[in-house]
C-alpha cells in the first residue's frame, strides 16, 4: 500500500477504501515499482546467481517441481472475482487469458504426482509438496477439501476465496453458507457430502483462476473424484461444470441436465451442473432453479440406493 500521507484519519480513510474495494491483504511489504523492472535485464541476461530461486520441497519423499519458468506469459491482471463469484456469472464469456498454452511441465508433473497417490491423504500429501502452481504462492492454506470422504454425493465448486484461505476449508465464507441451507434442504449436511474445489489454492484478490491454472490443478481434482467415488457429483458453477464436463456451454444450459464426469478409470459418475452459491446470493430470483437441482440430486441418490 502506498500512503502519501501521514495523517491517521487520512490513512484509515484510505484502507477503509481498500476494504471495500475487496484488497483485503499486502502481497508483499514494500511496494514494488513495476516501471522500473521493465527496464532491468531479463532473467536469461543476469548472472547465474540472480535467477529465482527453487522452492523449497515440503515433503522428503515426493520431488518438488522445478522452478517455474513463467507464470504463462501472463500480461495483465485479471479482475477480482468477488468471492469467486463474478467468475460464476452464468454464461460470461470463457476468459481467453494471454496465457492459452500451459505449462506443460507443471501440468505433466501434477498429473504424475496425482495419479500417483492411492488414498485422498497421499494426494493431499502431494498437493501439499506441488510447486507448480503459482497460485500457491500467495495462498495461506491448501484448500483441500471438507466433508466424508465415505459420501455418496460431491461437490465442486471453483476456487477458495478470502475465509476459505484463511481456514483451509472449501466454502466456509458466506456462500458456504447459503450451501449448507440448500444441503439442508434435501436432508443433507457435511457430514453426508464431501466438498472440493477445482482449484485448491486462493487466487490473489480472488480475480479468475486463469486457463493455464486450471490446466496445471485439473489433475489433482479429477484424481480426488476418483479416489471418492461418489456416486453423483454436483458441479457448482461454470468454471467447476467446464472443467470436469470438458464443455464450453454457459451454466444457465447446463444447469438441471444430467451429464456425466468420466474418470481417468473410465467410470462415468452421473453430474448435476448448478448455479453457484455466490451467484445465489447476488441473483436470489434464480435460487428456485438451484432447489429444483438439488431435489434432482435427492432423487438421483434415492434411485442409486
Ligand atoms: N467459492 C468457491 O467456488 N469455492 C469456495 O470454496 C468458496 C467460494
Amino acid at each position: 500500500m502506498i500512503a502519501s500521507s501521514s495523517n491517521p484519519a487520512e490513512i484509515a480513510e484510505l484502507l477503509a477504501f481498500y476494504a471495500s474495494a475487496g484488497v483485503d491483504e499486502a502481497l508483499e511489504d514494500a511496494p514494488i515499482n513495476r516501471f522500473a523492472e521493465a527496464s532491468r535485464p531479463k532473467q536469461s541476461e543476469r548472472p547465474a546467481a540472480a535467477t529465482t530461486p527453487v522452492r523449497e520441497s515440503r515433503s522428503q519423499e515426493i520431488p518438488s517441481s522445478p522452478a517455474r519458468s513463467d507464470q504463462g506469459g501472463i500480461t495483465e491482471r485479471q479482475a477480482p472475482s468477488p468471492g469467486l463469484d463474478a467468475s460464476n456469472v452464468p454464461d460470461a464469456p470463457v476468459r481467453t487469458a494471454t496465457a492459452a498454452v500451459p505449462d506443460e511441465a507443471q501440468a505433466a508433473l501434477a498429473r504424475q504426482m496425482a495419479a500417483s497417490a492411492s488414498t485422498l491423504e497421499e494426494l493431499r500429501r502431494h498437493m501439499e509438496a506441488f510447486d507448480g502452481c503459482n497460485l500457491k504462492a500467495t495462498a495461506k492454506h491448501l484448500v483441500f477439501a471438507d466433508g466424508n470422504p465415505e459420501a455418496t454425493l460431491m461437490l465442486v465448486g471453483e476456487a477458495p476465496g478470502r475465509d476459505e484461505d484463511i481456514e483451509g476449508l472449501p466454502f466456509v465464507g458466506r456462500s458456504g453458507r447459503l450451501l449448507d441451507r440448500m444441503l439442508a434442504a434435501i436432508g443433507l449436511d457435511r457430514t453426508s457430502v464431501y466438498i472440493a474445489n477445482v482449484i485448491p489454492w486462493r487466487p490473489p484478490g480472488n480475480r479468475t483462476p486463469t486457463p493455464h491454472e486450471t490446466e496445471i490443478c485439473r489433475p489433482f481434482i479429477e484424481r480426488q473424484i476418483e479416489l471418492v467415488n461418489p456416486k453423483v457429483l454436483v458441479n457448482l458453477g461454470g468454471p467447476s461444470a467446464k472443467t470436469l464436463l470438458n464443455t464450453s456451454e454457459g451454466i444457465l444450459r447446463l444447469r438441471g441436465n444430467w451429464r456425466a464426469h468420466t474418470t481417468a478409470s473410465g467410470i462415468a459418475i452421473p453430474a448435476m451442473p448448478t448455479l453457484h452459491p455466490a451467484y445465489l446470493l447476488r441473483t436470489p430470483a434464480h435460487k428456485k432453479l438451484a432447489w429444483r437441482d438439488f431435489l434432482e440430486v435427492k432423487a438421483k441418490l434415492r434411485a442409486l440406493g
